[in-house]
């Protein structure tokens, strides 16, 4: 059995620079290599997150299920399992297509609050075929976690994460 090992000496660059989200995004892109089951890409890179990015207390995807969001793969407290499109950072990432960068949630109208020790948040819509169809939620217990550095970091992962195989789960019509 071979293990995939991520250590921080193996991640160029200080942590929160754009060297560090490029090393990051480049382990990645190797740890899901060859694997096209997406549930399970989808757990090794939220374990890889949640592991290698500071303060954080909260990182996973939602994935559009017949119009509304559902829970996918995470790592961190139980979450709330559907978020309505418009609703809340991830439900307005959706509507709006947009990165949300969210500096104090409590200022946000219609956050949802899944754990109370969310204070910032970061919302990446992930796109396919031009729809939107799955958000990576990024929370941290700290107010002003995330800089326009670190969405431009979280940004270099998206192509990884758009290439990912949606067709096998994404369901993009109301039964
Ligand atoms: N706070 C999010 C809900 C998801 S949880 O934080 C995991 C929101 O307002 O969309």
């Amino acid at each position: 059995m071979s293990m995939f090992e991520i250590t921080p000496s193996a991640t160029s660059g200080a942590t929160g620079t754009l060297d560090y989200y490029h090393s990051l995004t480049s382990q990645l892109t190797a740890l899901t290599a060859g694997e096209a089951d997406i549930i399970a890409n989808l757990a090794n890179i939220s374990a890889v997150l949640f592991e290698h990015i500071d303060n954080i207390n909260w990182i996973g995807f939602y994935i559009m299920k017949h119009g509304e969001l559902v829970l996918g793969p995470f790592q961190g407290k139980v979450a709330c399992v559907r978020i309505p499109v418009g609703q809340g950072v991830c439900g307005t990432a959706v509507a709006t297509g947009a990165v949300q960068r969210v500096e104090n949630v409590h200022d946000f109208a219609g956050h949802i609050a899944c754990d109370a020790a969310s204070e910032s948040e970061l919302v990446l819509p992930i796109k396919h075929q031009g729809k939107v169809v799955a958000v990576l939620d990024i929370d941290s217990p700290n107010q002003n976690r995330f800089s326009k550095l670190d969405q431009q970091g979280f940004e270099l992962m998206l192509p990884l994460l758009e290439s990912l195989n949606w067709h096998s789960i994404w369901k993009p019509h109301a039964e």
